[in-house]
């Protein structure tokens, strides 16, 4: 086990980058900023590296992870891309999309990283200190987010280090991310099809491709109630306090996350409020969510009351995780 370390955090530079790059090559954890949320860096080739990661996160090792790579030749040895992939790789990359991929003959990336798929979901980040410590190891990085299993992910190195101090070997802190939803998740491996909404949305997407993105099969049904990417629990986002959706309007004793400018009935009595965006940018919610979800959980209220968000754009992605965090764990 990994617990009983301690874990230094460095602020973003070159001595953090060249720290960072060193402990992933000896097999160790690092947190490190991207633009969507914080990840858990391990070395993608070595088993071993990986297996502490899954340890450390207390994640469930079924769950495959993204293998993380700083250019897209790094990408094109370890999976294969077909035109439409390619498409979404120029349009996107460096972004907050991965793509899942047929593996390529000779692909590094270890078995228990991909758990045993014959595809690889890998992502280009687009963070300067994501993309530094990738060219310094020179490898790819598998990164599930910087939480510990059932938690909603890091958007602070602060979150991170709650999470995972003593459990992991370095924090690089590069400050608060810019997204604040992890990245879309999109298959190519026959119709490009939507595994996970996120921090693209899905109409810049399909505008690329001039085409829908399919529907991964037994979701039209489920409305999101069954794993979509492999390991994608209905309740991975969850925070500790219930969640009431759709609220128009908070019960005393409830925390309020609100969203817009529209006054709530019943504020005034309200445990505690925060509002994800006041002038209703979508963009700006993201960012704020698991940070605000994180702070709204240790009030002590009784629930935590949640304005309805758009359903457009990010609201996708917004509105999948709150869905998922309604459901507890
Ligand atoms: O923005 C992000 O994507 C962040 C940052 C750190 O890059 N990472 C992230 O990783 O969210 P994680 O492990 O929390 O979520 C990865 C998701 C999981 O739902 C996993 O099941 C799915 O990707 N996944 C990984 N490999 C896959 C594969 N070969 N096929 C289908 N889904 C896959
Ligand atoms: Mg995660």
């Amino acid at each position: 086990m990994n617990i009983g370390l301690t874990t230094p955090i460095l602020p973003a530079g070159e001595a953090a980058v060249a720290a960072a790059a060193r402990c992933l090559a000896g097999g160790g954890l690092v947190g490190f900023p991207t633009e969507t949320v914080y990840g858990l860096g391990a070395d993608a080739a070595n088993p071993a590296a990986i297996a502490r990661l899954y340890q450390a996160k207390g994640r469930p090792s079924f769950n495959p992870l993204i293998a993380h790579i700083g250019d897209i030749e790094a990408a094109r040895r370890i999976a294969v891309f077909d035109a439409r992939a390619n498409a979404l790789a120029n349009a996107f990359w460096p972004g907050p999309i991965t793509l899942v991929l047929p593996k390529a003959i000779g692909c590094t990336v270890a078995d228990l990283a991909t758990a045993g798929l014959d595809t690889v979901a890998l992502r280009l980040p687009a963070h300067p200190v994501a993309r530094a410590i990738l060219h310094a190891f020179g490898g790819a990085i598998a990164a599930p987010s910087a939480n510990l299993s059932g938690h909603v992910s890091a958007t602070t190195a602060a979150h991170v280090q709650n999470d995972l101090a003593g459990r992991i070997d370095l924090i690089v802190d590069g400050g608060a991310v810019a997204v604040g939803l992890e990245s879309t998740i999109v298959a190519c491996l026959d119709e490009p099809m939507l595994l996970r909404p996120g921090g693209l949305a899905r109409d810049e997407i399909e505008r690329v491709l001039g085409r829908a993105l399919a529907v991964p099969p037994g979701e039209a049904d489920s409305h999101a109630s069954r794993p979509l990417a492999p390991g994608m629990l209905t309740s991975h986002y969850a925070p500790r306090t219930r969640l009431r959706l759709e609220a128009d309007s908070v019960a005393a004793g409830e925390a309020l996350l609100a969203f817009g400018p529209a006054h709530v009935r019943g504020v005034d009595a309200a445990a505690a409020v925060m509002n994800l965006s006041a002038r209703g940018d979508l963009a700006e919610a993201a960012a704020n969510l698991f940070g605000y979800l994180r702070e709204l959980d240790v009030k002590g209220a009784r629930a935590i009351a949640v304005m309805p968000v758009p359903r457009h754009g990010l609201g996708e992605a917004i509105n999948d995780r709150l869905r998922r965090a309604a459901v507890g764990r």
